[in-house]
């Protein structure tokens, strides 16, 4: 019995390293669900407004999050930024960033950006599996040095209307 239970166990190990083989080479192509998940919109503030042409953009995060900026401290692990865009009036996708604990060690250090890891979701929550989010990452990285944000530096402008 343990014999069998030891063969079972080998074998569903083999199988799981073949799954995350083929998981490895779809990332190459395109998206994967990674880390991101989506967050708990009610618990984010909207601290900045983005327009141009008929895109609007609200960007959010949690309390937390602008208080660190704000203090000139490092955004807590478990934080989510989110772009929430909007086309003509109607909500058209979220872009979000979420910050783990160790996270930038799922990816080389050409593609990392810290702990953040990045995701485009649908308006009904799903992933966009046709976007590649190294884009993102390749991105973002030129903003190192402000937590691979683009308009955090608003943060310490905001007092409660979002700043545009
Ligand atoms: C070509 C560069 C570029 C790419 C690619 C890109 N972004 Fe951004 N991102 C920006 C800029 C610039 C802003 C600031 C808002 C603006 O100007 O529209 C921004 C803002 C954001 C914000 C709000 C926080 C912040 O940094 O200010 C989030 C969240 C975000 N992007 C997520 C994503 C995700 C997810 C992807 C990939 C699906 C992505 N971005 C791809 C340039 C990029």
């Amino acid at each position: 019995m343990r014999q069998l239970m030891k063969r079972f166990a080998k074998s569903m190990a083999l199988a799981g390293a073949s799954a995350g083989a083929v998981l490895l080479i779809g990332w190459q192509v395109h998206a994967e669900t990674n880390r991101v998940r989506f967050p708990d919109l009610d618990r984010l503030v909207h601290y900045a407004t983005v327009k141009r042409g008929n895109v609007t953009e609200h960007i959010m995060t949690t309390p937390e999050a602008i208080e660190a900026v704000k203090g000139g401290q490092p955004v807590p692990a478990g934080t989510h930024f989110v772009l929430v865009d909007h086309r003509d009036g109607e909500l058209y996708r979220y872009f979000v960033m979420e910050k783990g604990g160790k996270w930038g060690a799922d990816y080389d250090e050409n593609r990392r950006t810290d702990d953040w890891q990045f995701q485009w979701f649908w308006p009904d929550k799903s992933v966009n599996m046709n976007e590649n989010t190294a884009r993102c990452q390749s991105c973002h990285r030129s903003q190192a040095d402000s937590e691979y944000l683009y308009t955090g530096y608003r943060i310490p402008r905001f007092s409660g209307t979002p700043v545009e």
